[in-house]
């Protein structure tokens, strides 16, 4: 079962924050999180397949490995929350560990419907699963999950794939707040944060040489063409990853290669850019592994364990609330 998004309206939503980023200076910017239409979302599946990109890989290296102990430290019978469950692949070690000791609720949290249909593929064939998705952004959903369960129902929440690292160092630890604000006692939340590692591994990671990450992040602008009434000539752009050592994240930016001059016709916008200029899509932070026990303890969380692969170098910490 899927429960449908809310009726907002998602177009409106996505013209304004185009009209806020595309006249913003001196940087313009686009939100990542609309990297992840039906196409962005089938792309990023790719990415997580090359080799340059080891962060899928070492995460499922992690649980693979240590899903059993990662259970064992859990209350009996838990509701799984997964938020940004992309296809599941990486949930299902955790997911069978559960099961074989109970049947187990699974929620994935995704605004993409494609990916909840991956997800439900990729896991329904779990014995004693029972599958419901929430086609809602993450926060909505989780507190739809945690209003719905039964008085003495624990939650774990997964945030896995190191999507805490497309927020801001501050977002972050706010979003872990709102987190932390919707469960009880007993909840957990394991986190899976990529480590900091050597400038080139991480830029070959975001800028491959065949070029999925680059229509990865390319398909940010023909999806404002096509959803948005664009006419932003694909063309007279390309794909640049730079490494930003204050932030100590990877950015990715979409740099015109000749002047441009284009309309989106749903947010009453004219955008020029001069040859060179860039538009920020997306951020990737790095952590160091001392540094999540802290961002933790300042939400609110308790860091009680922390598995961490060393051949890429990925963090899996499990949080709970005291
Ligand atoms: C989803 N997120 C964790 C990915 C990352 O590594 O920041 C998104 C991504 N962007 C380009 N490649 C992968």
């Amino acid at each position: 079962m899927t429960l449908p998004a809310l009726s907002q309206d998602f177009s409106a939503a996505f013209a304004a924050d185009v009209r806020a980023g595309l006249t913003r200076r001196p940087q313009k910017e686009l939100p990542s999180k609309y990297l992840y239409d039906e196409v962005g979302s089938s792309l990023f599946e790719a990415i997580t397949t090359l080799p340059e990109y080891g962060v899928t890989r070492a995460e499922e290296r992690l649980l693979t490995q240590h899903a059993v102990d990662i259970v064992a430290q859990l209350p009996a019978g838990v509701t799984v929350a997964e938020l940004g469950s992309g296809s599941g692949r990486k949930t299902r070690r955790i997911l069978e560990a559960l099961c074989r000791k109970r049947p187990t609720a699974y929620c994935p949290i995704e605004i993409s419907r494609t990916a909840l249909q991956l997800c439900r593929r990729e896991l329904g064939d779990i014995e004693r699963i029972s599958i419901v998705g929430y086609e809602r952004d993450y926060l909505a959903g989780l507190a739809e999950v945690s209003k719905r369960r039964a008085e003495n129902e624990q939650l774990l929440v997964l945030f896995l794939g190191s999507t805490i690292g497309n927020f801001a160092r501050l977002a972050a630890t706010r979003f872990l707040r709102d987190i932390r604000a919707m469960l009880k006692p007993g909840d957990a939340l394991l986190l899976g944060t990529d480590l900091v590692k050597p400038v080139d591994t991480l830029l070959a990671a975001y800028d491959d040489p065949i070029g999925v990450t680059a229509a990865f992040d390319l398909n940010l602008l023909a999806r404002i063409n096509r959803e948005l009434g664009g006419d932003f000539p694909l063309d007279a752009f390309e794909h640049v990853a730079r490494f930003n050592a204050d932030a100590r994240s990877v950015e990715m930016h979409l740099r015109a290669t000749r002047h441009v001059t284009a309309h989106v016709r749903a947010a009453d916008l004219t955008v020029t850019m001069a040859p060179g200029e860039t538009i920020w899509t997306e951020s990737s932070h790095k952590y160091l592994a001392d540094e999540v026990p802290a961002i933790a303890g300042d939400a609110g969380f308790t860091c009680r364990r922390q598995w961490i692969e060393c051949e890429w170098g990925f963090a899996e910490s499990l949080l709970v609330v005291s």
